[in-house]
C-alpha cells in the first residue's frame, strides 16, 4: 500500500477487503458442507427417534456397602487400613497366631492347600503378623479381605467370606480399652440401642479371649453371636519378634488387642437375605435393590 498513489488508496483497500471476504465466505461454505455430508454419514442408518439403550448406574455390592461403613467408623478411631496376601502360608495362618501343626483349632479351619504347602487364609488373623513382622509399635489396624474354608456350601455358609481383623498394640492396652472399641464401633453401626455380653471363649492367639454377643433392633432384636476378640498373646509376640530377629515386640512392654468379625451374616440380617448365596449369583435384580 505504501507505494500506492494517495488518490488510488481507498479504491484499492476495497478491493483487498472485497477479495478477503469473498475466500472466507467461499472457505466457510466449503467447511459446513463437508461437516453435513460427514454427520449425514454418521447418521446413516440410525432412526433418531428410537429409544436409546439404557446405561443402569450400578449399584455397590451390599457387603461392600457394610464394609465401607465400618472402615469409615475405625479411621474416626484412628485405625489405618492393612492388607495381606489371600494366599498364605502356614506359618502365617497357624504358628505365628500360636496355632501349632496338632493344634485341634487346625481342624476346625480346614481349607484348600495348594501343592507348595501353603494355603487359602482361613481367616484375616494373618495380617496381625504381617504388620507386626514390618512395622514396630505402636500398631492400630483393621484389616478387611477375603478368608476360605473347607465349607459344605448352603444358605449360611461360602467357601470364601469376608472378614474384618483389627490389631490395637501400645503401652498399657487393657481389656477396658478392646470392649470401649468394639461397643462405640457396633453402637456406631447398628444404632446406640445395641446391648453386649463379652462371654469368655478360647482363640489361641489371645488371652483372656472373648466372643462378642450383640442386641439391636437393626439386627432384629435377638442376641446374635458377632466377633472374636481378646488380649493378645504374648506368645504371638514372641513368634513375631523371632521372625524379625529383634525384641521390637517385648511382651513386658507392650500389650494389645485383636478382633476379627464377619460380615456376610451381618449383610444378610441388614438386607433380610434368606440365602447367602444371593450375594454371590450375580443376580442383578436381586443385588440392585440395595
Ligand atoms: N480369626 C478368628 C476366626 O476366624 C476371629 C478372631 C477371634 C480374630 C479373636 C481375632 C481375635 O483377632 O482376637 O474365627
Amino acid at each position: 500500500m505504501k507505494d500506492v498513489a494517495k488518490e488510488d488508496k481507498p479504491r484499492l483497500g476495497k478491493l483487498l477487503n472485497d477479495v478477503r471476504s469473498a475466500v472466507t465466505t467461499a472457505l466457510d461454505e466449503r467447511k459446513a458442507a463437508l461437516q453435513a455430508n460427514a454427520d449425514e454419514a454418521a447418521f446413516a442408518g440410525i432412526d433418531v427417534t428410537l429409544p436409546g439403550t439404557a446405561h443402569p448406574i450400578g449399584t455397590l455390592h451390599p457387603i461392600t456397602q457394610l464394609l465401607d461403613r465400618t472402615v469409615a467408623i475405625f479411621r474416626r478411631m484412628g485405625f489405618a487400613l492393612a492388607d495381606g496376601p489371600d494366599i498364605e502360608t502356614e506359618w502365617h495362618c497357624f504358628d505365628a497366631l500360636n496355632t501349632p501343626a496338632d493344634h485341634p483349632a487346625r481342624n476346625e479351619q480346614d481349607t484348600f492347600y495348594l501343592a507348595d504347602g501353603r494355603l487359602l487364609r482361613t481367616h484375616t488373623s494373618t495380617v496381625q503378623i504381617r504388620t507386626m513382622e514390618k512395622t514396630a509399635p505402636p500398631i492400630r489396624i483393621i484389616a478387611p479381605g477375603a478368608a476360605y474354608r473347607r465349607d459344605e456350601i448352603d444358605a449360611t455358609h461360602l467357601a470364601q467370606f469376608t472378614q474384618m481383623e483389627g490389631l490395637y498394640v501400645d503401652q498399657g492396652v487393657s481389656v477396658a480399652d478392646l470392649k470401649g472399641t468394639l461397643e462405640f464401633f457396633f453402637r456406631e453401626l447398628f444404632g446406640p440401642d445395641a446391648q453386649f455380653r463379652f462371654r469368655p471363649h478360647f482363640f489361641p492367639f489371645t488371652e483372656p479371649s472373648y466372643e462378642v454377643d450383640i442386641k439391636a433392633s437393626a439386627l432384629g432384636g435377638k442376641w446374635l453371636e458377632i466377633a472374636g476378640c481378646g488380649m493378645v498373646d504374648p506368645a504371638v509376640f514372641e513368634q513375631v519378634n523371632t521372625r524379625r530377629g529383634d525384641t521390637a515386640f517385648d511382651p513386658e512392654k507392650w500389650t494389645g488387642f485383636a478382633f476379627g468379625f464377619g460380615l456376610d451374616r451381618l449383610a444378610m440380617i441388614l438386607t433380610s437375605t434368606p440365602d447367602i448365596r444371593y450375594f454371590t449369583d450375580n443376580d442383578q435384580r436381586y443385588l440392585a435393590q440395595f
